[in-house]
This record gives structure tokens, sequence and C-alpha cells, in this order.
């Protein structure tokens, strides 16, 4: 039985100032053992919050990092470094740094083998545009972003990562995907994972959902036999986070 696990990506909000106080909204609401909670926070914010989070059961996750060890890259921020400051998760590859920051698959493969080299758990994103799913190309996009994503990835890695599936259209737009759509996808990605990586990867992997989640949609969404959660956006900042691990 997969654990469910409900992330909230604060993406660029909050400074240090805001995200405690943040922190100390929603600490005790959200902290349970029945659902694994991350909340992945500006790398800014890491250091404060890890240390605030301390001695609860939420885990730090951070937004992105970079695929090389160390050295010239001005800017960044590298899997040690995350995982000095007590970082656990890391998101990479959200349809935002491919949109903006010209993340592709090839790089985010090398920051998913990086990040697992590191002992940091990868919650690596795909999704499809509006214009894939009116072409009718969703199935195969994912399929090819799982399978570049995860190239060359042990399957026994595989089995620890947490991919997210977040319909582009659906991000930021209050426009959820259906239960029935997000399911369908996301049992497409167990089953591509199990071609590739074998039956017991498959069925360890977790998948979340992700775009425009919040307290009313969460239940059925995260009811669907596929869908291991959810990673939120815009209702992770509030009090409605609570709702959402509720019923994770
Ligand atoms: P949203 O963002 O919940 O605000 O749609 C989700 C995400 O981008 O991770």
């Amino acid at each position: 039985m997969r654990k469910k696990i409900v992330a909230g990506n604060w993406k660029m909000n909050k400074t240090p100032k805001e995200a405690l106080e943040l922190v100390e909204l929603l600490k005790e609401k959200v902290d349970t053992d029945t659902v694994d909670v991350v909340f992945c926070v500006p790398a800014i914010d890491i250091i404060p919050v890890a240390e605030a989070l301390k001695g609860t059961k939420i885990a730090l996750g951070a937004q992105n990092m970079h695929f090389e060890e160390s050295g010239a890259y001005t800017g960044e921020i590298s899997a040690a470094m995350l995982k000095e400051c007590g970082v656990q998760y890391v998101v990479l590859g959200h349809s935002e740094r491919r949109e903006y920051f010209g993340e592709t698959d090839e790089t985010v493969n090398k920051k998913v083998k990086k990040a697992l080299e590191h002992g940091l758990t990868p919650i690596m994103c795909c999704g499809e545009t509006l214009q894939q799913r009116e072409e009718g190309v969703t199935m195969e996009h994912i399929r090819t972003q799982i399978k570049r994503g995860l190239l060359g990835v042990a399957a026994d890695d595989v089995a620890k990562m947490v991919i997210a599936y977040e319909p582009i259209w659906a991000i930021g737009t209050g426009k959820t995907a259906t239960d029935e759509q997000a399911e369908e996808v996301c049992a497409a990605i167990r089953q591509v994972v199990g071609e590739v990586f074998g039956a017991e990867t498959a069925e360890q992997v977790r998948i979340q959902y992700g775009g425009s989640v919040n307290g009313k949609n969460a239940a059925s969404l995260f009811a669907k036999a596929d869908i291991d959660g959810g990673l939120v956006g815009g209702a992770s900042l509030k009090t409605e986070f609570e709702q959402i691990v509720k019923f994770g």
C-alpha cells in the first residue's frame, strides 16, 4: 500500500520572515503520520524553515537544483547544499521551469540522477499543454517525458521517487482536470514505469496529481487508484492546505 504524499509548492512566494509565519500557521494543522507532507519552499527559505520544522513530521523540499556536483554555475544550488540543510525532496522539471528557464527532459534526467545520488527524493513533474490535449497527443507526450526523465535510473531508485502529473492548462488556472482525466494519465504513467522498470517498481512509485488542487476537489482526486496525493501550488499558501492534507 503506497502512502499518500501531499506537497506544497510555494513557488516564488514568501520571504524568510513570511515563510516562518506560514509554517507557524500550518504546522500543527498538517503534522500527521498518515500522509507524507512536504513544504517545497524557495531556496532562501530553506534554512529558517528547516529549523522551524524540527520536531514535526513535515518534510522539507526544494523547488530546483543544479545537476552538477559543484563549480562555476553562478546562481545555482547543488544537491549537496540542499542535503546539508535538511532537504529531503526536490521538485524537478516543473512546467514553469521548462517554460521559462529552458529545462528539458535531458536536464531533468541529469538532475534526477544527481538528486538520487545525494539521497534526495525527486518529485519529477510532467504534463501536457492544452494544445497537446486537444490534438490527442497527451499520452504520447507524457510517456516520452517519463522515459526520458528516468533514462538510466535504476529501478530501485525509481521505486523511491515521486512523479507529479501536472497538466499545464490546469496549473494556477482554477481549472482542475476531472478525476477521470487525472486518473487516466496517472495510470498511464504507472504503466510506462512498469514497462521500463518492471511491475514491482510501478507498484511502488508514488504519482501525484497537480493543477488547481483545492480543499474541495482533493478528496475525489486522491481517492483514485493511481493518484497517491497532490502537488499543490496556490492552496498550499493558505489554511486550506489543511483540508487537502486531510484527504491524503
Ligand atoms: P496550482 O499549482 O495548485 O496553483 O495550480 C500547482 C503546481 O504548479 O505545482
